[in-house]
């Protein structure tokens, strides 16, 4: 991945210009989506830690609304893909056509060339078309007739899709759902939102009058901000211990990559400042497991006969794993391991 430098995104913000910057975002789409903070603000973290979403939950829950409510919602490049059958890697990536009159080849850019890439039911693609997408969303650049051009900086695609195989749906491999840093569901609203869905979206889509709070420039400052969050070593630690724990699970076929524990660190980073804190705590690593880790593990046979979700065993994993320096805890206490001992983590104000 081409890491642009400190320079070339834009200082760091203070903690205030942070927060309201990114409060402001989060307000906005929530103007849209009801009675869902907590997933609104985890789309917020992914992009913010340079990564890229999957949105995976029944057909009618408000993934589409989430996406394009966080693209509107940031005044920079958008584009949307709506992915059929017939939709070609080069649709994606772009192609180069001759130029008649100029005799020469000219690139005409595909939908990756964008800082914000709306993929809706990306499982209703070909296969080579999802993996057009799914590497240019690695490397941050596309090739083309042997150019390379770079992608922008934010980049992120939010794809959504239903994780429900119908006929003629393409399931990601899991080689591609791991492009992914995290994987939510929307699940349903409660009745309380659902009734204020109701008064609000009745009558006309306030989608259409939502209006950005935020710039390219912005969200480039504030992912330079996050990049500077600090992480103790046991903390670090900790994330690796994390992904061990899934190699290890007799649960689990196939655990979890060190690309995840890259992009754990990173979404925790996120998290912690969104949070107004400048280090991460091994709470925001237990919050995200779920989230990051559980989409790129594969069940065993046993596990999917007793039909445990990836999500169920990956909950179970953070339980039992103690947390740093809580050396005598026993992997199988199933206390609740928040809480104490935080300014162990917060080096930087000793
Ligand atoms: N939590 C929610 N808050 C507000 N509107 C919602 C919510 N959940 C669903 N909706 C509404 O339901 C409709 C379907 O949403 P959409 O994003 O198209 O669903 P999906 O992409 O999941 O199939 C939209 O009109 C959306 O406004
Ligand atoms: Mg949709």
């Amino acid at each position: 991945m081409t890491q642009q430098s400190w320079d070339e995104l834009g200082g760091a913000l203070s903690s205030a210009e942070f927060r309201a910057a990114s409060d402001a975002i989060v307000a906005n789409i929530e103007q849209v989506i009801e009675g869902k903070t907590a997933t609104v603000r985890l789309a917020l973290a992914v992009l913010l830690a340079e990564g890229h979403l999957l949105i995976e939950d029944v057909p009618g829950v408000g993934k589409t609304k989430l996406a394009k409510a966080l693209a509107r919602s940031i005044d920079c490049s958008v584009r949307r893909i709506q992915f059929t059958p017939d939709l070609l890697p080069s649709d994606v990536t772009g192609v180069s056509v001759y130029n008649q009159e100029t005799h020469d080849f000219e690139f005409k850019p595909g939908a990756v060339f964008a800082n914000l890439v709306v993929g809706d039911e990306i499982n209703r693609a070909s296969p080579k078309t999802q993996s057009a997408l799914l590497e240019s969303m690695e490397e941050r650049q596309v090739t083309v007739d042997g150019v390379t051009y770079e992608l922008q900086t934010p980049f992120m695609v939010i794809a959504t899709q239903n994780p429900i195989e119908m006929e003629g749906t393409y399931p990601l491999p899991e080689a591609q759902r791991d492009r992914f840093t995290a994987r939510i569901a929307m699940g349903y609203p409660d009745s309380s939102s659902e009734l204020a869905m109701l008064d609000v979206h009745g009558a006309r889509d306030p989608l259409f009058a939502l209006k950005p709070v935020s710039d390219a420039n912005t969200v480039r400052r504030l992912i330079s901000t996050v990049r500077e969050v600090h992480v103790a070593d046991a903390v670090k630690q900790y994330a690796v211990n994390l992904v061990t724990a899934t190699r290890e699970a007799p649960e689990l076929r196939l655990g979890a990559s060190p690309r995840s524990t890259l992009q754990m660190l990173r979404t925790a980073r996120a998290v912690a400042a969104l949070e107004g804190r400048d280090y991460v705590l091994p709470d925001d690593l237990q919050n995200l497991a779920v989230p990051v880790l559980a989409h790129r593990v594969i069940p065993t046979a046993d596990s999917q006969l007793a039909r445990r979700t990836t999500d169920a065993i990956i909950a179970d994993l953070v339980h039992r794993l103690p947390l740093p320096h809580e050396r005598q805890r026993s992997p199988y206490d199933n206390r609740p391991s928040t809480g104490d001992g935080r300014a162990q983590y917060d080096q930087r104000r000793n």
